[in-house]
């Protein structure tokens, strides 16, 4: 039985990751602020195999060691596999950046991801086990879109940090990607117009958004031995943007 940690499982494509991880036997420890009845339907359906904290990564004061890793998980279980997903959007143009926003989303988007990283690594490490770190990153870092550069910027972050922990780590057996997501239907997406969706489709080879379960299918593939020989890479899940 392999134990994943997944960040954002409440909804949108993490909530959809947690359901392949558990149908394909997965036991999963996850993180959001709050829950959804959609989540909780999930739980309910196999509620040995998934396991759920309520944590606001976006709190600076919090020991993340200590309520993720000691309270909530407990080092002695092996944790085989950590997928970044919780993130949020900060979406302006440049010359209205609010430091104090743009400060919060790092500390969700990418300080966090990277301390958690650090105890998964030391998890696995103890446990003498190896591992697969998956990072949601967005397509917005290599194509650019009006308004996402700051969001963007994190995510270019995300995608330097996966591809060194790959280098650092990999002789331990511990593999690290990044999927690069294109448009997907969700919460976070909900604030743009329908000329702004369609001008973003239009953008991509199959003139359509991003399946959440083509990514959500892609992650748990690198999760698992299938996957044993990729690692530092991009892989890109967009609907084919160009
Ligand atoms: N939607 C897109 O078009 C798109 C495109 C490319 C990449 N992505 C990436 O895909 C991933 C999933 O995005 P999504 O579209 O599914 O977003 P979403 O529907 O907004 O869901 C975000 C998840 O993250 C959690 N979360 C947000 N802030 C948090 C915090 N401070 N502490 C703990 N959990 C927090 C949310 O739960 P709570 O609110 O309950 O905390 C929720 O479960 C993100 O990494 C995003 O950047 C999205």
């Amino acid at each position: 039985m392999k134990n994943i940690l997944i960040t954002g499982v409440s909804k949108g494509l993490g909530l959809i990751i947690a359901e392949v991880a558990i149908n394909q036997g997965y036991t999963v420890y996850g993180i959001s602020r709050s829950k959804t009845d959609e989540f909780e339907q999930l739980r309910l359906k196999l509620p040995e195999q998934i396991l759920w904290k309520s944590v606001d990564l976006g709190n600076k004061n919090l020991d993340l060691n200590k309520i993720i890793f000691k309270e909530f998980i407990n080092n002695k279980i092996p944790i085989h596999g950590y997928v970044n997903n919780a993130a949020i959007a900060y979406d302006d143009i440049i010359t209205n950046l609010n430091i104090e926003k743009l400060d919060n989303m790092f500390q969700v988007n990418v300080y966090c991801p990277m301390v958690l990283t650090k105890y998964c690594i030391r998890n696995m490490i103890y446990n003498r086990v190896t591992g697969s770190i998956i990072h949601i990153s967005s397509v917005s870092v290599h194509t650019g879109y009006k308004g996402l550069s700051m969001y963007a910027a994190t995510k270019g972050a995300i995608e330097a940090f996966s591809k060194n922990t790959a280098r650092e780590w990999g002789e331990l057996g511990i593999r690290s990607n990044c999927i690069v997501a294109g448009f997907m239907e969700t919460d976070m997406s909900k604030i743009l117009k329908e000329d702004q969706k369609t001008r973003i489709y239009n953008r991509t080879s199959l003139k359509k958004s991003t399946s959440l379960e083509s990514v959500a299918e892609t992650v748990v593939f690198l999760l698992s031995e299938k996957a044993d020989s990729i690692t530092g890479q991009n892989i890109f899940v967009d609907s084919g943007t160009i």
